[in-house]
């Protein structure tokens, strides 16, 4: 039922989303591409229908060729980021100093959580938000605080206050998992709520650590804010991987960063966590960070593309979802709740339409009646998955 096919393909030279035939991606091996059967057309899980920016592939393949596959060393990583902060960010702050490489994001997570509370100590989160925040601290044997986002997916700042206060009367040293920029909302926080999120985390004694592994996905006139750049978020621990915007998800690594308060905190994190990341997914990452920028440009702007496309598709095919363009992340967060399918839209579009998009119900509360859909691919396919939407409610 696949209507593309090798013929009918045209790539685009200019926009990285637009290089992958289906057929040539139905050939990966990867989590996104071999979950469900072949006739499913798969727009979920966060991996992007891209080739690896050539400095990457470049650095991987130099890397090979010398059989350079050994045990990480230096601080390249760090200061591949500093520097990429400093260009898109404008954030001078980052001290390579006062970071250390994890395995990836959600196993540094894991532990930043364990350097700044203790094993029963709550953690307070935004949802609806990434599944993983929930299975990770869950098998931590951590409880949850939920602190809803507001109808517009921003920060709602007197439920956050008040799921801080409360945490702060119950436990020692409760968490707040920021997700900056949201996942799935894909809402960038401003500068004067990031620093609101500090004041309030200060006034209840409550450790903020950020996840911001999709910072460099940014929509056109939207800008990143790293939490750790505004004042009062010193104490503050974020982690950050170009795993996300480049495509690396396989080969393993990520930063954990400390603000300057934070610093003794991170300093006793321990020796054995250095020992996941992967050497060559170092190097890739570092390229990506140091030398991709032009790369991510053109996937920035194909990006805008697609969502506008994805706006126009919805308001001809199916208006009765709801969809508001993101700020950032390749996430399209779409609300199903007017179709009439139950909770799990998601279910319906996979079994009637043969499309696999994420079930918000795994977002936590606020995400029943929503799907997330991967907009990281081509226009082609996007157009096609809202084709088989529209099939399955037909
Ligand atoms: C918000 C967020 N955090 C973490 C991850 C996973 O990162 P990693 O593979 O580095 O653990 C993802 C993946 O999509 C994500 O969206």
């Amino acid at each position: 039922m696949d209507r593309m096919s090798r013929d009918t393909f045209a790539p685009d030279g200019a926009n990285p989303l637009c290089r992958l035939s289906l057929e040539q991606l139905r050939r990966r091996t990867s989590m996104k591409w071999r979950t469900y059967p072949a006739d499913v057309l798969p727009l979920w899980v966060a991996e992007m229908d891209v080739l690896l920016a050539e400095p990457v592939r470049r650095a991987i393949t130099d890397a090979v060729a010398l059989g350079d596959t050994g045990y990480p060393a230096g601080t390249a990583y760090a200061e591949a980021l500093a520097g990429f902060a400093r260009a898109r960010w404008g954030w001078d702050g980052l001290a390579v100093e006062r970071t250390a490489i994890v395995p990836d994001v959600m196993l540094g997570i894991v532990e930043m959580l364990k350097l700044v509370s203790g094993p029963s100590d709550p953690v307070i989160l935004n949802c609806p938000v990434y599944p993983p925040f929930y299975q990770f601290i869950e098998s931590m044997g951590r409880p949850i605080v939920e602190a809803p986002l507001d109808r517009d997916g921003r920060i709602d700042a007197a439920v956050l206050r008040e799921a801080f206060r409360q945490a702060d009367q119950r436990a020692d040293r409760p968490v707040y998992l920021l997700c900056s920029p949201h996942n799935p909302t894909g809402t960038v926080h401003t500068a004067a709520e990031l620093t609101h999120v500090a004041h309030l985390a200060r006034t209840h004694g409550v450790r903020v650590v950020a996840d911001e592994i999709h910072a460099p996905i940014v929509a056109a006139g939207a800008s990143f804010v790293p939490y750790l750049s505004v004042p009062g978020a010193e104490n503050g621990l974020s982690l950050i991987s170009a795993s996300k915007a480049w495509n690396l998800a396989g080969l393993k690594a990520a930063l954990a960063i400390a603000g300057p308060a934070a610093a003794d905190d991170l300093a006793g994190l321990p020796e054995e966590v250095s020992h996941g990341p992967s050497h060559v997914g170092i190097i890739a990452h570092t390229a990506a960070l140091r030398d991709g920028g032009d790369w991510l440009d053109a996937v920035l702007s194909g990006l805008d593309d697609n969502r506008r496309l994805l706006a126009g598709l919805l308001a001809e095919h199916l208006p009765a979802i709801g969809y508001a363009p993101a700020q950032a992340t390749y996430l399209a967060w779409l609300d199903c709740r007017n179709l009439g399918l139950g909770d799990d839209p998601a279910e319906v579009f996979l079994q009637r339409g043969r499309v696999a998009l994420n079930s918000g119900v795994a977002f936590g509360t606020g995400g029943a009646g929503f799907v997330r859909m991967n907009l990281a691919t081509s226009p082609e396919l996007i157009t096609e998955a809202v084709r088989r939407m529209a099939a399955a409610l037909a």
